[in-house]
């Protein structure tokens, strides 16, 4: 059964992008076997060897093709004022015009891979149907882990269903006797763009992660987020997460925190609490959907992992490390001699002779030997702790939300919201230090709402008001409860305060007790935090005072970021709702009144 709309912009593809063939996609393993081969003669991927990690590659890019370009990331929506102050803009059919012009031949000499895909699980009320055209077996290989793919999608979509369409290129055409490089990609232009209103992606010069794996960040993120305003629903970039207590009860938290501050940690870690159990149900996009109960269900739209790998270590994410042990891709790491890979973090020592990810010997280099966002591609079903219900097609009912970033000072290990309105608040004004997941300077104090700077696909100020309008939807009790939570506070010397990882159990456990309102917490002018002795410390031996400045609410550091959050929601203008400027005006007015009362 064809899909005349999928013929034809196939066609017109073609047309456009002049490729020697043009193969569909059937998702099968032969097919991947065949990317995988395809990449090692091209010197683009190593095979890793067969006893340690079975069926597994390493890839490594060009050293300017690393990471997701958000400078080159554009939103062309429309109106410019649709897009908002956070995101680049564009008018479409301009920047058409321009992509028209570097798509033209771009895929001469090389083959046209047609990916049918399903983000969630393929026939899911949740689900979406997308196609991804490419140039590049790499991400036809990732795009069969991170999603589901071929023909039992085409089955779905039918004669006449509407896909969203992703059109991709490394942008690195062949003349007929040109040779092909490991890494083929465009050094002078990069564009990943997004017509939200026609529901496309066209993404041009780069062949990594985030920029070309277009079921990810661009579709499941930049156009689903416009979706789900349209639909009234969330597209969130957050975990999901089964907690099961030692009586056996399970709640169901999602969490958004940005790039490279430990989701993947928090969605698999093994608790230190006895008798607690997490299980993973996603551990980087949540689509949520209110269900006929009332509740948000939320369901992960992915079918793997696109981990940071650089501090993935048997500490601190056992269960990550257990599911790399097959059949996986692995970019920009170091390879050993005895043809493993590694990473800085995975092992305290490195190993000798190796490689690193820029092909030189590394021995006795103070040089990282992976680069800071090396990646590993995996298939979710491998991870031991997958929860059975992860493929559920009606979601998981969401008990908690937290956010979260990454802050050296001021901001408490946990908090807990007063409200909907108030967690929205916390959520749209997260702050977090930059990391290399991003091409940019590392370390720098940057406004992430709700950990989707870089991926909400219109104005973050009727981004918020999305937010805020799920309380007239629903029974406000229905909702989850929201907290913000904090794992990188610094104490005076410049050390973590908090051991993180497995004891974040902890404040976990808190959460739950705090929907089921047995514990207890004391107001401050922040939000609730926890009451002395209401987080299990039970087995942590933390400094006497550590508690205390964990939980310290800082009124002039508050004072101080209440200018910052000022500045931070003037530029959105008239699009802030009027909740989040009273909220902002509510929180240093309690602020004051704590100082007076001090004084
Ligand atoms: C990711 C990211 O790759 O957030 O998940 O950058
Ligand atoms: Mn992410």
């Amino acid at each position: 059964m064809r899909n005349a709309k999928l013929d034809a912009w196939v066609e017109e593809a073609a047309a456009l992008c002049k490729p020697d063939r043009i193969h569909w996609c059937d998702g099968s393993t032969a097919e991947h076997d065949e990317m995988i081969r395809l990449m090692v003669h091209a010197g683009t991927a190593v095979p890793l060897d067969d006893a340690k990690r079975p069926g597994s590659v390493l890839v490594r890019s060009h050293p300017a093709d690393v990471a997701r370009v958000e400078d080159r990331t554009f939103i062309c929506s429309a109106r410019k004022e649709d897009a908002g102050p956070t995101n680049n803009w564009a008018e479409p059919a301009e920047m058409k015009a321009t992509l028209r012009g570097l798509f033209d031949g771009a895929m001469a000499g090389r083959t046209m891979y047609v990916i049918p895909y399903s983000m969630g699980p393929v026939g899911s009320p949740i689900a979406n149907i997308g196609v991804e055209i490419t140039d590049s077996p790499y991400v036809v290989a990732n795009m069969h882990l991170m999603t589901r793919v071929g023909t039992r999608v085409l089955e779905v979509l039918g004669p006449d269903g509407e896909f969203v369409r992703g059109l991709h290129s490394v942008g690195m055409p062949l003349g007929p006797n040109e040779p092909d490089v490991p890494w083929p990609h465009n050094i002078e232009h990069k564009y990943i763009t997004h017509f939200p209103e026609t529901r496309e992606i066209m993404s041009f010069g780069s062949g990594y992660g985030g920029n070309a794996l277009l079921g990810k960040k661009c579709h499941a993120l930049r156009i689903a987020s416009v979706q789900a305003r349209d639909e009234g629903w969330l597209a969130e970039h957050m975990l999901i997460l089964k907690l099961t207590n030692p009586e056996g009860k399970r709640y169901y938290i999602t969490g958004a925190f940005p790039s490279a501050c430990g989701k993947t940690n928090l969605a698999m870690l093994e608790p230190t609490l006895p008798g607690w159990r997490v299980e993973t149900v996603g551990e980087d996009i949540a689509w949520m959907k209110l269900g006929a109960d009332g509740r948000l269900r939320a369901i992960n739209p992915e079918a793997g992992f696109f981990g940071v790998a650089p501090g993935t270590s048997m500490g601190s994410n056992p269960n990550a490390m257990r599911t790399l042990n097959a059949d996986a891709i692995y970019t920009n790491c170091a390879i050993t001699p005895e043809g493993d890979v590694w990473w800085e973090g995975m092992t305290g020592e490195a190993p000798e002779g190796m490689t690193d990810w820029l092909r030189r010997p590394h021995n006795g280099s103070a040089r990282k030997a992976a680069h800071p966002n090396a990646r590993f591609t995996v298939a979710a079903r491998q991870c031991p702790v997958i929860a059975d219900e992860w493929e559920d097609p009606e979601g998981v009912p969401i008990d908690a939300i937290l956010f979260g970033g990454r802050r050296s000072s001021t901001i408490p290990l946990v908090t807990e919201a007063f409200d909907w309105a108030h967690g929205t608040f916390l959520g749209a004004t997260a702050g977090s230090e930059t990391t290399a997941a991003a091409v940019g300077a590392v370390g720098q104090l940057r406004r992430d709402p709700m950990a989707m700077l870089p991926f909400c696909g219109y104005n973050m100020g009727d981004y918020w008001a999305h937010w805020l309008s799920f309380e007239g939807r629903t029974d406000a009790a229905k909702l989850p409860k929201v907290f913000f939570v904090n794992w990188f506070r610094k104490g005076a010397d410049g050390k973590f305060l908090w051991p993180g990882f497995g004891d974040n159990s902890r404040v976990l456990k808190w959460v739950t007790e705090r929907i089921e309102g047995t514990a207890a917490a004391v107001d401050s002018p922040i939000g609730r935090l926890p009451a002395p002795d209401a987080l299990d410390l039970s087995g942590l031996a933390l400094p006497g005072s550590a508690m205390g400045e964990l939980l310290a609410v800082d009124v002039d550091g508050w004072l101080d970021e209440v200018g910052l959050i000022r500045d931070h929601f003037a530029r959105f203008g008239d699009k802030l709702p009027a909740a989040m400027a009273d909220a902002v005006d509510q929180l240093e007015a309690r602020l004051r009144a704590a100082k007076a009362g001090a004084a």
